[in-house]
């Protein structure tokens, strides 16, 4: 039996073809593709398809996105360690696409549903669950505003890293946004943030033996 022809060599075989059809997929097709969920929504609310309170529920649509880009985003690392499947070349147009996501969430909540600025500072203020939103998505700034190449050469790339390790505290923080929006522990926002935590288990799992070896390879 061949390597190819065992259960390993068939997934290795499958997670090659997955990763060259990729290879031909542009980046850019993931900004063409949060562009269009949020263009999407917004022509559903125009044309009167989004129900009887229209802004909410376009609220509720643009953070769902978000959520899970966010996720398809933190999938990639576990992606490539446990099905061999490379798609790291999306990621940071996955993380930018979740901002501008975001950023029109955010949008439509300030512009759409509150509009009053008094009251805005009060929520963020005073409400649990936006303050939670608010801290997720400031915290998605300094990410964004360090996701290049050259942000990487001029922070250093041990600084970077350790700056992007703020991606473990937001995308849980958004998860917990999302359960407490939904008041009562319903289902839905609690299969999100126990998914999350779990591919955040798996990427930490990743990174302590390099910590364990540097320790253990120091004189
Ligand atoms: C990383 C940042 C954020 C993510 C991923 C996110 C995600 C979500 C999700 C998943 C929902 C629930 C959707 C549903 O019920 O189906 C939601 C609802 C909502 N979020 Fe966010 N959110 C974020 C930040 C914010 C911020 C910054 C604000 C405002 C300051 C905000 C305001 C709201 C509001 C008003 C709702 C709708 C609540 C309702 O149902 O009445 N979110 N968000």
């Amino acid at each position: 039996m061949t390597f190819a022809q065992t259960p390993m060599g068939r997934t290795g075989g499958m997670a090659a073809r997955i990763g060259r059809l990729a290879g031909h997929v542009p980046v850019a097709t993931v900004y063409v593709v949060g562009i269009l969920l949020i263009a999407w929504p917004f022509m559903q609310a125009l044309t009167g398809a989004l129900g009887p309170d229209p802004v909410r529920t376009l609220e509720q649509k643009l953070g769902l996105s978000a959520l899970q880009v966010l996720v398809v985003m933190l999938a990639l690392t576990p992606l490539r360690r446990f099905a061999w499947i490379n798609l790291l070349r999306f990621r940071r147009a996955l993380g930018l696409t979740a901002l501008m996501i975001v950023s029109a969430h955010l949008a439509v909540w300030l512009f759409l549903d509150v509009r009053d600025p008094a009251r805005i500072w009060n929520d963020i203020l005073r409400r649990p669950w936006i303050t939670v939103g608010m801290a997720a998505f400031l915290m998605m700034l300094p990410l964004a505003a360090t996701s290049s190449g050259a942000a990487i050469r001029r922070l250093g790339a041990a600084a970077w890293r350790r700056l992007h390790m703020l991606t473990y505290v937001l995308v849980p923080l958004a998860a917990v946004h999302f359960v407490m929006v939904r008041k009562g522990w319903q289902i839905e926002p609690l299969i999100y943030l126990a998914f999350i935590v779990l591919l955040l288990t798996l990427r930490l799992e990743q990174l302590l033996p390099r910590r364990r070896n540097k320790k253990r390879s120091r004189p």
